[in-house]
């Protein structure tokens, strides 16, 4: 499935400045198969017939001879952690709304993507949408929702297209609606489409966008667990993590706990992109080195050495070339300064200055703001203009000091997380190349000869 026509990927999905390939003739044949199973096997346009008879909706057929707690139990046993960035336990998240009294209660399946750069959310909801609608319905039923909403980018058309297809089809089937499988439970799924700033994909921000609120993040907790849509509890989930759930329960927890890591089982989507030879969306366990991934896969760098990755998007951190041993887990990547993120891996060669890719990312997050807390709507700002102070050559002894102090401030006082994950490219950027940094400072000059010193003559040059 690597090559289309010109006009199409071979999986059928339609070629666009976008649309990613899937790196499957890479792939290791041995790597296990959760969330692209059935990719490329049923038409997902097409008939609802179709993809059931690829295995779609055979969990939930059967899902009314299991209780709402004991499906919780074998989310919990998987030791599924949430692919929305964050890494936490869904079972948990699932309990935690089970176990509130409301005379209502929602699911919302988050597929807003909200780095720019990643396409793996919407690869794997137009790859196999069915799979993240029933993962929705698995959610409701084991906690208890009646309606559910899943949430994509308006951009993302093909994606739309096909979510809708499968609620459709899962509605005439009888599979959800009123009195859902001729057993007396009513779900309702509906397709939201959103579009706006990065901090949409947030939970609170998504929630209040879906009551018509201004969309702006909320302090926590309350969690949306205990209070989110029209403070009923409600919970929201990553669609990578919803799509995994059908698999865990037809397969067991067992199956699924003993993939990958021990701390972080199952598998992930990653996306290769920057300077690799294979750009492109790869199925991957989780606990894999990057080296298996960026080289294995990916082919390695393009052309030159390999300098850095950054790991998990513009709120990502830079690993440094001897970094392609830690394996791709929620904790290694933590403690290296970097992070799961939207799940997009950038492979930085030797020709990229980092203090230029580091405040490229970080002017990026500031854009991306929503304003309502001043130490990010000030500290991002800031840090933004002393990252272009060192790569136009106008940097002040004090420069990476300040940097550093500030990136602490801004990281206390975080009030939804982006301000926090802001900083890491800067700090990573630090803590793995101080020299670039210091060299920009000290001789004022870049050593990937990629910053120039703003002058008068330049401009005229
Ligand atoms: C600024 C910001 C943007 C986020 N964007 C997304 C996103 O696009 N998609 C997503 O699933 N989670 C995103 N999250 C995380 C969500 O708030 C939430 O934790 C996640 O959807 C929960 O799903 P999970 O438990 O399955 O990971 C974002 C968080 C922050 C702070
Ligand atoms: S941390 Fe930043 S993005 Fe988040 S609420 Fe505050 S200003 Fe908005």
């Amino acid at each position: 499935m690597h090559a289309g026509s010109a006009g199409t990927l071979a999986d059928g999905r339609r070629r666009s400045d976008t649309a990613l390939e899937l790196l499957q003739a890479q792939r290791p044949s041995a790597w296990p198969r959760v969330l692209l199973d059935r990719a490329g096997r049923y038409d997902a346009d097409g008939a609802f017939a179709d993809a059931e008879a690829a295995g779609a909706w055979s969990v939930w057929r059967e899902v009314m001879s299991t209780s709402p707690r004991a499906i919780i139990r074998i989310v919990s046993e998987s030791r599924l952690r949430g692919r929305g960035g964050a890494g936490f336990p869904t079972g948990d998240k699932w309990r935690t709304c089970h176990n509130q009294t409301a005379d209502q209660k929602y699911v919302v399946a988050n597929g807003y993507e909200a780095d720019p750069g990643a396409l793996l959310d919407r690869t794997l909801m137009e790859l196999d949408p069915h799979a993240v609608v029933e993962g929705v319905a698995l959610a409701a039923y084991a906690v208890g929702a009646t309606k559910a909403y899943v949430v994509v980018k308006s951009t993302y058309r093909t994606a739309v297209r096909r979510l809708e297809n499968a609620i459709r089809g899962a509605e005439q089937a009888g599979y959800i609606g009123i009195d859902a499988l001729g057993e007396g439970f009513d779900l309702q799924i509906e397709l939201v489409e959103l579009q706006g700033a990065a901090v949409l994909g947030e939970e609170t921000t998504l929630l209040y966008a879906l009551m018509g609120k201004k969309p702006l993040p909320e302090q926590r907790p309350p969690y949306p667990a205990v209070q989110g849509l029209w403070e009923r509890p409600t919970v929201v989930n990553n669609v990578e993590t919803l799509a995994a759930v059908p698999w865990i329960i037809a397969n067991g927890s067992a199956a699924f706990a003993k993939i990958g890591a021990a701390e972080s089982p199952g598998t992930t989507l990653v996306q290769l992109s920057g300077a690799v030879a294979h750009p492109g969306v790869v199925e991957v366990p989780l606990g894999t080195p990057l080296r298996e991934i960026v080289e294995g896969v990916g082919g390695g760098v393009a052309r030159g050495n390999l300098k850095a990755l950054l790991v998990g998007g513009a709120p990502g951190g830079f690993l440094p070339a001897d970094g392609l041993d830690i394996p791709l887990t929620f904790d290694a990547l933590e403690a290296a300064g970097a992070g799961m993120g939207s799940g997009t891996i950038l492979v930085v060669d030797d020709s990229a200055c980092i203090v230029d890719v580091a405040t490229l990312m970080t002017r990026f997050m500031n854009d991306e703001a929503c304003g309502k807390t001043i130490p990010c709507r000030i500290g991002l700002k800031r840090l933004t203009e002393i990252g272009e102070r060192f790569t136009s050559g106008l940097t002040r002894p004090t420069d990476l000091t300040v940097l550093r102090d500030l990136c602490a401030d801004v990281r206390d006082s975080a009030l939804c997380g982006h301000e926090y994950a802001a900083t890491n490219p800067l700090l990573s950027g630090m803590r793995y190349f101080p020299q670039e940094f210091e060299d920009h400072i000290a001789r004022g000059t870049c050593p990937a000869g990629v910053c120039r010193r703003l002058s008068v003559a330049a401009a005229l040059a």
